[in-house]
């Protein structure tokens, strides 16, 4: 695939007004989401709930891509259409996360690398053929007392940048993902310092790895103070401080970057990025590609009758796809 298919792939990811439903948990990850709303963590309710989001009514007027998992990209809804199919159909992007996820860096306690690019190459290759346009490989940084340390951006940054060449060689646009988590009591200089220091390692790897920037996507986290902070910083604090550490790593040729939501309230998650697009126009288009931002309350609604309430839940995740499309575009009213 040429570099113009990979850039005309990115650009559509990051259209104006819309932005990334992420719907990729692993099975143990979506257990703890079903847990919470009493649903067993069965495959056909895994497929069930997907399928749910998948189908909902004009998704793809605010949705440009969804990232799957591995289980989820080979399902079919109950009628027996691949879940790739639907998605094409309503001008919904596949995406796929690759990461193996974050194991116990050796040498350094407390700290993780993200782990799977051992028989990568062919996975994109199959992943490709399966439909997959764009791929995601989440690194996790945290913050504490003595972390990150460099070893640990460095090496999570090298991955990202070996993964996103060997994307670009199967044809699928890397979503390159370095997640600084909420999680401490730092607050939102800490966060800041820790972020920028991470994007230009990241950016730094990419050049190295010979990856083409214009077609990767970022997808990033914002500029919060810590969960345990006890200062919190406002929206605007948030949106001032996330533009402008990315002004000061993220190249301008870039597409797009898409921001995680990470835990943040589904309000804050919007307003946030409101609040840094009303303050544009910046060098590239600010997005979405949010898991719990997209679905937790649609979730709830899904997991009170996972039949009755199909109809109801989709309401919620078409509503929570409008208010952050309209975010996207800095004209979310609150
Ligand atoms: P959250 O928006 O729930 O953080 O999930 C996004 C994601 O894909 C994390 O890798």
């Amino acid at each position: 695939m040429s570099i113009e298919q990979l850039e005309s792939i990115a650009q559509a990811m990051v259209a104006p007004g819309k932005g990334i439903i992420a719907i990729d948990e692993s099975n143990s990850t979506i257990k703890k989401r079903f847990d919470a709303v009493g649903i067993e963590c069965s495959e056909e309710n895994r497929r069930a709930y997907r399928e749910m989001l998948l189908t909902t009514p004009s998704l793809g007027e605010h949705i440009s891509g969804a990232i799957l998992y591995d289980e989820t990209i080979r399902q079919k809804t109950k009628a027996g259409v691949p879940f790739t199919k639907v998605m094409l159909d309503a001008g919904i992007l596949p995406g796929i996360k690759v990461d193996k996820g974050p194991q116990p860096l050796a040498g350094f306690p407390g700290e993780v690398v993200t782990e799977g690019l051992d028989g990568l190459r062919e996975r994109l290759n199959e992943y490709a053929r399966l439909g997959a346009k764009f791929a995601k490989w989440r690194a996790v940084i945290t913050i504490g007392e003595d972390s990150p340390s460099g070893t640990c951006i460095e090496a999570n940054c090298h991955a990202l940048a070996r993964y996103a060449a060997l994307c670009q060689e199967a044809g699928i646009v890397p979503m390159v993902e370095p997640e600084i988590l909420m999680d401490g009591d730092h607050d939102l200089e800490a966060c800041y310092d820790v972020t920028e220091v991470t994007l230009r390692s990241l950016f730094g790897s990419l050049y190295e790895q010979n990856v083409m920037l214009e077609g990767t996507i970022l997808k990033a986290s914002m500029i919060i103070s810590g969960k345990s902070c006890a200062q919190q910083a406002s929206a605007d604090e948030v949106a001032e401080a996330t533009v402008r550490c990315l002004k000061a790593s993220v190249p301008a040729l870039l597409p797009g970057i898409v921001f995680l939501s990470g835990g943040q309230s589904d309000r804050d998650a919007t307003a946030h990025l409101n609040a840094m697009n009303q303050m544009g126009p910046h060098p590239w288009p600010l997005s979405f590609s949010y898991g719990r931002a997209m679905q937790s309350a649609a979730l709830k609604i899904w997991g009170g009758d996972i039949v009755a309430n199909v109809a109801e839940a989709q309401k919620m995740v078409h509503a929570r796809a409008r208010d952050n499309g309209m975010a996207a575009l800095g004209k979310w009213r609150g």
